[in-house]
């Protein structure tokens, strides 16, 4: 049996980006034979929102595709390193933020833009940050997400097979 792949998926507030990342991989988690052995959550970088559910919007957008979303905001610490075997950020701003948290060098190469697993990432690294945008922002975000979350179940698969 292969060693659980811990993953968390951190954005800024916690409330749109990183919690869409979390519903959509627990979901397809959930439901399809991926043959790999995964534990997902998510956090932000920011304090903000703390103790708030997902944003209003992200839910409706997740409600239409049928991923069920839930969950509370939290901030990602620089003790969360220990946990994860993976740490997915959502834009350049919040790896770095991540970065400079990180206690030693081997949590910050645990560090990762989540698009780099996108196949169709073109170069394009940031999932970009929708609060500010109105609800196309949220249909976007979340096939940017979908589409990488695809590459990223790939890329653990590959590694538990390794093992
Ligand atoms: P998220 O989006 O990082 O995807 O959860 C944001 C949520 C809140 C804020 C910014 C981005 N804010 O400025 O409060």
């Amino acid at each position: 049996m292969p060693e659980t792949t811990r993953v968390c998926f951190v954005c800024l507030g916690n409330i749109c980006r990183s919690p869409t990342a979390e519903a959509i991989m627990a979901h397809r988690l959930g439901f399809e034979d991926l043959g790999v052995h995964v534990e997902v959550e998510s956090a932000g970088t920011g304090d903000w929102h703390v103790g708030h559910p997902p944003d209003e919007r992200a839910r409706d957008e997740a409600a239409r595709r049928g991923v069920p979303m839930a969950g509370t905001a939290r901030q990602f610490t620089a003790d969360d390193f220990a946990r994860f075997d993976i740490v997915l950020a959502m834009d350049t701003a919040n790896r770095e933020a991540l970065r400079a948290i990180a206690p030693d060098p081997a949590a910050a190469d645990k560090v990762h833009l989540l698009r780099e697993f996108d196949p169709a990432a073109n170069g394009e690294l940031d999932v970009p940050d929708p609060y500010f945008g109105g609800s196309q922002g949220f249909t976007d975000v979340f096939d940017l997400v979908d589409r990488s979350i695809t590459g990223l179940i790939a890329h653990i698969g590959s590694t538990q097979a390794g093992e």
